[in-house]
């Protein structure tokens, strides 16, 4: 008899250590290290939109042995994207590119490291012509080559050129390492497939991130098939070896009084903070905002310039509209500057929704918090991983009308002029953690658009229709990138 009082106790006690906690946000719990695991990408989006409805406006998941909370509601979003408890990011190797090192750069560093080197960056940045016009003329120049180069791919169908790409590439390239290369250099042209790479490969890059004990009992040959390890080394290492190199002629061709880029004005300053035991600048940490920056502003710029021509050659008439707008404003193909925006509203209305509908990331990017926090009525554990559902939040019935419908007009007021949203759009997320290259990305895609509407159109191959669907890649909502458009040079 006191066995069974003692199996029953023992029973009673292991069910209460492994049951949900009652505090915590409604959603599965799953078993211990596995969680709640649905098979296949498909089944986890069909949860995730199941939970979003039943739990709205936060629900959470327990996935392998990590805690996920997902943010539906725009309010409540905002306010944790603006609390400082929740302004660290949890060390995710799908959102850093060099693997293993904790506090480098700035998208998944924390802390010290990471408010100076934020801090530093985002000052160079402005100094260096961003909000400013000095990285206009390298944006239209950019511009102007992609635009020749779809001008003698007029009439043919095929995809998107490569150079959409690359010429973000270019400018990145010239703003941090004060580079500019052909756009069919070998070198740009590689740095752009290592980029692509490595974001393709998100998926595999997760398996160690969510399940991270399979380290400790997988075969290392099942775990590298299951997790791309290796792959992801040798990817990694070619990226770092490429910036490694810049560094090393810059500090080789240095002159302390005529900074030529990122890179020279890090090496001074990290020179005058030699001495500083509170610095945190190092040649590392170098190679990882460069990095960053790469990562972060490459893919980003260049995916929703592809979705730009794809929704034009899919609403021929918003494309007419725009034109219409361009030509009167820059008669005879004059080059748009920033003092263009506020004269070409239709435009910024037309990227703002692009951004908007097509939701590039479906889950934002995520925050942690090193304590418990009580939040919206629950507890959010420590360490748990917090996700705003940026694609949720930018189709909220309550903020916009028709969300489904592609439909610029809703950014523009009744005299035509652009409304920047206030509620219910979060593209660049929000807070101290606000991306830093959102005025960069509004600049480039706002000379790329005016630029390419002036000298061509874009429209679907003939008796075909352009696919809107997108790729889901579990955390960035990507159109089909290598589709077959038709382009028509204009003139
Ligand atoms: C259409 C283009 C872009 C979109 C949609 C985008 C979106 C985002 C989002 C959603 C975040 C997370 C913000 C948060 O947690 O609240 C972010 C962070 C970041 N973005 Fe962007 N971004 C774009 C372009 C760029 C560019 C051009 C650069 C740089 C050259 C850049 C650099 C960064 C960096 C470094 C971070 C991390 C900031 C931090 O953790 O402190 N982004 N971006």
């Amino acid at each position: 008899m006191f066995e069974y009082v003692l199996v029953f106790l023992l029973i009673l006690i292991i069910w209460n250590l492994l049951k949900k906690p009652t505090q915590y946000p409604p959603g599965p719990w799953g078993i211990p290290l596995i969680g709640y695991f649905p098979f296949g990408l498909k089944a986890f989006h069909e949860r995730i939109k199941e939970l979003q409805a039943k739990h709205y406006p936060i629900f959470s998941w327990r996935f392998g042995s990590k805690f996920l909370v997902f943010i539906c509601d725009f309010k409540l979003a905002k306010e944790v994207l603006n609390n400082q408890a929740f302004a660290d990011r949890p060390s995710f190797s799908f959102i850093k590119v060099f693997d293993g090192e904790i506090n480098m750069g700035i998208t998944t560093s924390n802390g010290l490291t990471w408010h100076n080197i934020r801090r530093f960056t985002l000052r160079h940045m402005k100094d260096l012509g961003m909000g400013k016009s000095k990285i206009v003329s390298s944006i239209q120049r950019e511009a102007n080559e992609l635009v020749e180069v779809m001008k003698k791919q007029s009439g043919t169908v095929a995809p998107v050129p490569h150079e959409m790409s690359t010429a973000i590439v270019n400018i990145l390239w010239q703003m941090v390492a004060g580079k500019r290369h052909d756009l069919n250099d070998a070198e740009i042209i590689s740095l752009d497939k290592d980029m692509n790479e490595f974001q393709e490969n998100l998926g595999h890059l997760m398996v160690r991130d969510f399940f991270p004990w399979v380290d400790y009992v997988l075969p290392e040959s099942l775990l590298n098939y299951i997790s791309k390890r290796d792959m992801y080394r040798k990817l990694t290492k070619r990226i770092e070896m490429r910036f490694k190199k810049d560094i090393e002629e810059h500090i080789a061709t240095l002159d302390e009084n005529n900074p030529r880029d990122f890179i020279d004005e890090y090496l001074i300053e990290m020179e005058k903070q030699k001495d500083d035991p509170d610095s945190t600048m190092s040649e590392r940490d170098l190679l990882g905002a460069i990095a960053d920056m790469f990562a972060a502003g490459l893919a980003t710029t260049s995916i929703t310039l592809h979705w730009s021509v794809f929704y034009l050659a899919k609403y021929p008439d918003i494309q007419k509209d725009l034109q219409d707008q361009i030509d009167s404003v820059l008669p005879n193909g004059l080059s748009p500057t920033l003092e263009h925006r506020s004269r070409l509203p239709k435009v910024e209305a037309f990227f703002t929704e692009i951004l908007r509908h097509s939701s590039l990331g479906e889950f934002g990017l995520p925050r942690t918090t090193p304590k418990d926090i009580k939040f919206a009525g629950h507890v959010i554990p420590k360490g748990a991983i917090v996700f705003p559902c940026e694609k949720y939040i930018h189709y909220d019935k309550k903020v916009y009308n028709s969300p489904e419908i592609f439909n610029p007009k809703r950014f523009l007021d009744s005299e035509g002029k652009f409304v920047n949203p206030k509620e219910g759009f979060i593209a660049f997320g929000m807070g101290k953690r606000q991306c830093i290259g959102e005025s960069l990305a509004r600049m480039e895609i706002f000379i790329f658009l005016v630029t390419m509407l002036q000298h061509v159109s874009f429209h679907p191959p003939p008796n075909k229709d352009v696919i809107m669907d997108n790729i889901n890649i579990l955390v960035f909502n990507i159109p089909h990138l290598k589709q077959d458009i038709l382009i028509k040079s204009r003139f």
